[in-house]
This record gives structure tokens, sequence and C-alpha cells, in this order.
């Protein structure tokens, strides 16, 4: 059985991109099964129209709780094996890791411990690092913290602005997000 992968987004979604090519090769071991985001106007759900895949959206609430209670419905609908956060930029609350807690990986563009949040890229600029990367993990209930499943590193150019590290880091993590969803689509064995 091909492992059904739900990708949540908020952006462009080019990670999401990555992984509807890769999930519609002849003989994958997953399947993009249903994109969501909590913005309609997400660039990312043309891209799932525009490869068959169905979406939703799940608007933010004044009301937290309740917006994670029908996030976590709506992802449910999808039966999913795995959900993958892909520049999803809203943090799922109880109700979601309840349900989905170990099947909900993130993407982040940075190398986690270091440099969490929504600025990674920024931050690591800042402290002058001169390597960063990416790290995929299993999302858990505190900001960017969850068990780490793999991580690669990007040289930092002198002339870097968090613009182009940021697109250079973008590109090796499309490749790493394949890799983990692949292998733990393979673990899983669904
Ligand atoms: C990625 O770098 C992800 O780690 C971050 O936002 C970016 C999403 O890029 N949270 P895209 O929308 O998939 O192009």
């Amino acid at each position: 059985m091909v492992c059904r992968v739900v990708v949540l987004v908020s952006g462009t979604g080019t990670l999401l991109q990555s992984l509807l090519e890769s999930g519609a090769e002849p003989g994958a071991g997953f399947q993009v099964v249903a994109v969501g985001s909590e913005r309609a106007d997400a660039f990312g759900l043309e891209r799932a129209e525009r490869a068959g895949v169905p979406s939703f959206v799940v608007p933010m609430l004044a009301d937290r709780a309740e917006w994670d209670r029908r996030l976590a419905a709506a992802v449910a609908q999808c039966r999913p094996d795995l959900i993958v956060s892909a520049g999803f930029m809203k943090l799922v609350g109880p109700a979601f890791l309840a349900r989905f807690g170990g099947r909900f990986i993130n993407s982040h563009p940075a190398l986690l411990p270091s440099f969490p949040g929504m600025h990674g890229v920024r931050d690591a600029l800042a402290a002058g690092v001169k390597v960063s990367g990416t790290t995929i993990f299993m999302v858990d209930e505190g900001v960017d913290t969850g068990h780490i499943l793999a991580q690669r590193a990007v040289d930092v150019l002198p002339d870097d602005t968090e613009a182009t590290l940021h697109e250079r880091i973008k590109v090796v993590e499309r490749e790493l997000l394949v890799q983990v969803v692949n292998e733990l689509a393979k673990e899983s064995n669904v």
C-alpha cells in the first residue's frame, strides 16, 4: 500500500511541489492525497489543483483551540498516514498533536536546535555563522523542538542576504524532505 501524505502549506509551496512530483512518479512509495492551508491565497493550493490533488482551507480563528480542532478534523478526513508541514507558518495545538503526534513532520531552514522560530535564516545570518542548513523533524508541542530526523548543511557565503541564503537552503531542503518522506513511507510499510 502507498503511504497517504497530507501536506500543509502557507506560501509558495516549492517544497510541496517536490513532494507532488516525487509522489507521482511510477512506483512511488507515497502519494500526496491532499493539501491544506490556513490561507485561501496560498500559491501551494494552486499547485495542488494543477496536480489534480484535492485541497482544503481552514482559516485561522480568534479561538485558536477551535481552529486546531477544525484543522485536525479536516486532516483526519483525508485518512493520512503522514502529515508534512512544508512552509506551514502556524503552530498546531493539543488537539492536532493528540491525533497526529508521531506522524507529523516539519522542515526548518536552519540547523536546529540553533535558530528555531519564524526567522531561522535571518537569525543565522545575524549570528555570523559560516554554515547553516536545513532540519527535518517530528513536530512536538514546542517551537521547532521535536526529534530530529535529518539535517543537511549549507555554506553561508560572504555576500549572502536572507533571500539568497534561503533560496540555496531550499534547494537542499526539497531534496532532503523528499528523502525523509520516502524513508518514513517505507518504515510505516502501510
Ligand atoms: C521553507 O524554507 C520552510 O522551511 C520554511 O518556509 C519555506 C517554504 O518554502 N518554513 P516554500 O513555500 O515551500 O517554497
